[in-house]
């Protein structure tokens, strides 16, 4: 559409409401796709760090060392993670993603000292061999589920939600179904698979608290059980699965990834990861939980892009985070080099959002063996090394102007809000001002 002196676009039906309104009338259906919420939300971007100047004294960024390391998981298992960065991969389902992307996943979190997690459909063997700590996903789906699979993993998490859909279930369609990926489900080829939106296993945290001593007993006690939420009612969500046992709580905010949902879903589900961050952490403080040994650690998830957005998130309480949509782009996804073949597809790189439709041209969220040949999944694990060596030296960068000898050291207290809504929900004072609005004083 070019824009011509005098047309007025509606606030309200913008050219991207217009647009949908007539391909749902012309399709008849919804639409899906992945990527998180693009609508704009208080996020990070409107947190800003104090530094030192006068009242603290900052480091001194060569010569004085910035720690950055964290220990997941000693509340009760025999052998807690003990990673060097605190900036995890999320858990992104073989099936949704090429073979050669877990793989890559797996070296370059590997090379630098970090997690890596699997997802629906289970675990393949690349993502095992290349992975120095891979965390093995327990879902409502139970695809892929399998306990030899749970005895290979270094941690196990149990997914209840997705920032995403929470309340709602994966999606993977036919298209993506081949062979392999059904093999590994116990599914048919071909057919779209829509997963469970909640355990079977379990109603409730009674049962829960069951299913955690279930999966402890068949691993010996020997690894960290992590409890994965979409950010809703987190401050309840977070006290439940602390009462059932959880060693790490994984809080997904709604600007999260995923590789397939319905768009109005993604868009109007779920809280902010800004605001959900706070709820955690006091649910974890009233518990006597929060920043302990013996505790239990929180990690964040859900539109994390940058250093600065890891020492946010560590500096309102985070013990680390998980980047899924961000370990894309690094690996090679919406890499310009594709526009022509974006461009067939009727996007652009930078917008390619249709994972569901297994015709990624980076080889990346695909299971077509064509495709998949443009992916070098060493070439593409250097790729996401670099960039998590580049967020860790950010949030270190940061955390020596705020005077911190650890990332973890980074304090609510570093932070001021730019708007009233995120100082609100981010419950941290408005710049300028020592207000925090909503707290008495
Ligand atoms: C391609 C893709 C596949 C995903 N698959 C899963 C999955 O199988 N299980 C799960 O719990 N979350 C899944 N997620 C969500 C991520 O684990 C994570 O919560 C989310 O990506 C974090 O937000 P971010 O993408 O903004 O970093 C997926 C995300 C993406 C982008």
């Amino acid at each position: 559409m070019t824009f011509r002196p005098g047309l007025r676009e509606s606030a309200t039906f913008d050219r991207n409401v217009v647009h949908e309104i007539q391909r749902a009338a012309d399709t008849g259906i919804y639409d899906i796709r992945g990527w998180g919420a693009k609508r704009k939300v208080p996020h990070f971007d409107d947190l800003l760090f104090l530094g030192s100047s006068m009242s603290r004294y900052p480091l001194e960024g060569y010569r004085e060392k910035c720690e950055t390391d964290v220990v997941l998981g000693d509340r009760h298992a025999k052998y807690p993670l003990h990673l060097d960065i605190p900036v995890t991969i999320a858990g992104m389902s073989f099936g949704a993603l090429s073979g050669g992307a877990k793989d890559a996943l797996g070296r370059g979190a590997s090379e630098v000292g970090t997690s890596t997690t699997t997802g629906d459909g289970g675990m393949t063997p690349e993502e095992r061999g290349q992975s120095k700590y891979l965390v093995y996903q327990y879902l409502p789906s139970r695809y892929g589920m399998n306990p030899d699979d749970l005895r290979k993993a270094d941690a196990i998490e149990i997914v209840l939600g997705q920032g995403a859909k929470p309340g709602g279930g994966g999606m993977l369609l036919g298209q993506k179904i081949t062979e392999r990926v059904a093999g590994m489900r116990t599914l048919p080829v071909g057919i779209d698979q829509r997963s469970a939106c909640r355990h079977p296993d379990w109603t409730g945290p009674d049962d829960l608290a069951i299913k955690i001593i279930e999966l402890r007993e068949i691993t010996g006690w020997e690894k960290p059980i992590y409890v994965k939420v979409g950010a809703t009612r987190t401050y309840y969500d977070v006290k439940l699965a602390v009462k059932a046992g959880a060693d790490v709580i994984v809080v997904d905010g709604m600007q999260g990834g995923t590789a397939a949902t319905q768009d109005v879903f993604i868009e109007h589900v779920g809280i902010p990861t800004l605001a959900a961050i706070p709820q955690a952490v006091q649910a974890l403080q009233e518990m006597g939980m929060h920043r302990t040994s013996g505790g239990v650690q929180l990690i964040v998830s859900g539109g994390i892009r940058s250093g600065a957005d890891v020492a946010k998130a560590m500096a309102l309480g985070a013990d680390a985070v998980a980047i899924g949509t961000a370990a894309l782009i690094a690996l090679g996804d919406n890499d310009p080099k594709y526009e022509a073949e974006y461009a067939k597809l009727g996007s652009a790189a930078g917008f390619y959002d249709d994972f569901q439709d297994g015709k990624d041209p980076a080889g990346i969220t695909t299971q077509d063996p064509e495709l998949q040949r443009n992916f070098d999944p060493i070439e593409g694990g250097r790729r996401l090394a670099n960039y998590l060596r580049v967020l860790t030296m950010e949030a270190q960068t940061i955390a020596r102007a705020c005077g911190k000898s650890h990332l973890r050291n980074l304090e609510p207290q570093d932070l001021v809000a730019l708007t009233i809504e995120s100082a609100a929900m981010a419950r941290v004072p408005l710049a300028g001002t020592e207000w925090i609005p909503g707290r008495a004083f």
